[in-house]
């Protein structure tokens, strides 16, 4: 599995938990930056992470920012993309189930590294179900026109 992250200068803490994490659980990735802690705009980082999954050079990707809200919602505009923010275990297992997610938001001004490392690890940990939930992926790749 390939893994693209990046986040912006609200998230530069939490994305290096996470690379060392990665590098730990010895997943590959393609770290987006930023590479210093000046103020950034977080659509800029948004954009290669999700364009290099919604192409497939990518499995799945994950970004950063204060909240994860920004994120999230620039990752959503690119077709093909499925970004979930996610602040729990549970969801992180849920989104991988029933959404397909295929990439993870999350705040690091909204929780700690140690629940974000158990998120990433569910996350990346978890199959998507199929079934009925493929007909409503279905669904919302019709929404996207
Ligand atoms: C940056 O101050 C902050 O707005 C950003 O990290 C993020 O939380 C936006 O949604």
């Amino acid at each position: 599995m390939k893994i693209a992250i990046s986040s912006d200068h609200g998230g530069n803490n939490l994305r290096k938990e996470v690379m060392s994490l990665l590098d730990e659980l010895n997943i590959s990735y393609e770290d987006f930056g930023p590479q210093s802690s000046d103020s950034v705009d977080y659509p800029d980082f948004a954009r290669p992470v999700a364009d290099g999954v919604a192409s497939g050079k990518f499995d799945r990707g994950i970004l950063i920012c204060g909240t994860g809200i920004g994120m999230s919602i620039a990752a959503n505009k690119i077709k093909g993309i499925r970004c979930a923010l996610v602040h729990d275990v549970f969801s992180a297992k849920a989104t991988r189930c029933h959404n397909d997610s295929n990439i993870l938001a999350m705040g690091e001004r909204v929780i700690g590294p140690g629940l974000a490392c158990e998120i990433v690890k569910a996350w990346l940990g978890t199959e998507f179900e199929g079934g009925r939930h493929a007909r409503r992926i279905e669904k919302i790749t019709e929404l996207e026109g």
